[in-house]
């Protein structure tokens, strides 16, 4: 579980005794949020398709001390996700906190991925992330005091990564809808706050399910990289502890290694200011299994 003491008096002062929805709560970095809310004092309603699982996370949230309930909820499903507000209103009354957070990966040459994949990734990374935030942002509106929404991009949503193509593609096109929903927050004088969360390396499964599609084309080579790229990556309730600290502190940009982002960001920026055209970089190849 999270060390208590590190939760920031800045979280407290703001969530304690508040309620938030995340989805894709039953594992990785949802459920890092989910735990790290809870203990924060917040009441927490998690959301995933996959119930054992999310069962298991609420039943320990609980056993802990923390004020948590579980809603079988599919983010590409609009009703579903109406379900769920209403689930969590009736329970728990007014929603402070949305983290749109469900989101998976696939692995392989563009022209290979099967139709349905891409398909799901799209339904599940975009549309899921669009279905929350509508859904969210109309009832805070509606009630007029303070509400947070937070979407999960990527470090990846700021770069290009071959053979993870929709997979990035979905995270740079949830930044501009986030820029997007913030700067219309600011137009229409709304107190919801927007951020856009950009982990870099978190400890969890999101690669199991994409490295055992092996149809896609990608290398042996490469699945041992990229299962190693998140290994060494935070834990789940560090990353949970850091998001929900840049979300409290009202940060547009929630990062969970500022300073590489920052880097990151910088780097993306002069390629753009000179128009350069995109170029493998040993870091690809490296992660290309070469
Ligand atoms: N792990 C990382 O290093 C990393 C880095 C950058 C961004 N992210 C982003 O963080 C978010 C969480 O990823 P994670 O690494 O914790 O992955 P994860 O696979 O551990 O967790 C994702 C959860 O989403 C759930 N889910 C999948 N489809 C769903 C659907 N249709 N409806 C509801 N829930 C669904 C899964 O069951 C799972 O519990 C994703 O949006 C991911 O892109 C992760």
């Amino acid at each position: 579980m999270a060390d208590e003491s590190s939760i920031t008096m800045d979280v407290r002062e703001t969530f304690e005794g508040k309620t938030s929805v995340i989805t894709g709560a039953a594992s990785g970095i949802g459920e890092g949020i989910a735990r790290v809310a809870a203990e924060a004092g917040m009441k927490v309603v998690l959301a995933d398709v996959a119930e054992e699982r999310l069962q298991r996370v609420v039943k320990d949230i609980r056993s802990a001390g923390g004020d948590a309930i579980g809603v079988v909820t599919d983010v590409t499903d609009r009703d579903a996700i109406e379900n769920l507000a209403d689930v969590a209103e009736d329970r728990y009354g007014e929603i402070t906190l949305a983290v749109n957070n469900a989101g998976i990966e696939s692995i392989g040459f563009s022209w290979e991925i099967d139709p349905a994949t891409w398909d799901r990734v799209i339904d599940i990374n975009l549309r899921g992330v669009i279905h929350g935030t509508r859904s969210f942002a109309r009832r805070m509106i509606s009630r007029g005091t303070e509400g947070f929404i937070a979407n999960l991009s990527s470090v990846g949503g700021l770069g290009i990564m071959p053979t993870q193509t929709p997979y990035i593609m979905s995270k740079h096109a949830i930044l501009s809808f986030s820029e997007c929903v913030y700067l219309e927050m600011q137009f229409a004088e709304h107190p919801i706050h927007v951020s856009a969360v950009l982990p870099s390396s978190v400890r969890t499964r999101i690669f199991d399910e994409a490295l055992t599609d092996r149809n896609s084309g990608f290398t042996e080579g490469q699945r041992v990289r990229m299962a190693q790229a998140i290994e060494h990556g935070l834990t789940i309730e560090e990353a949970g502890r850091r998001i929900l600290a840049g979300i409290a502190a009202r940060q547009f940009w929630v990062s969970t290694e500022p300073e590489a982002t920052a880097a990151f960001a910088a780097q993306r920026a002069r390629y753009l200011e000179e128009l350069r055209p995109p170029a493998l970089t040993q870091e690809m190849r490296y992660l290309l299994g070469e």
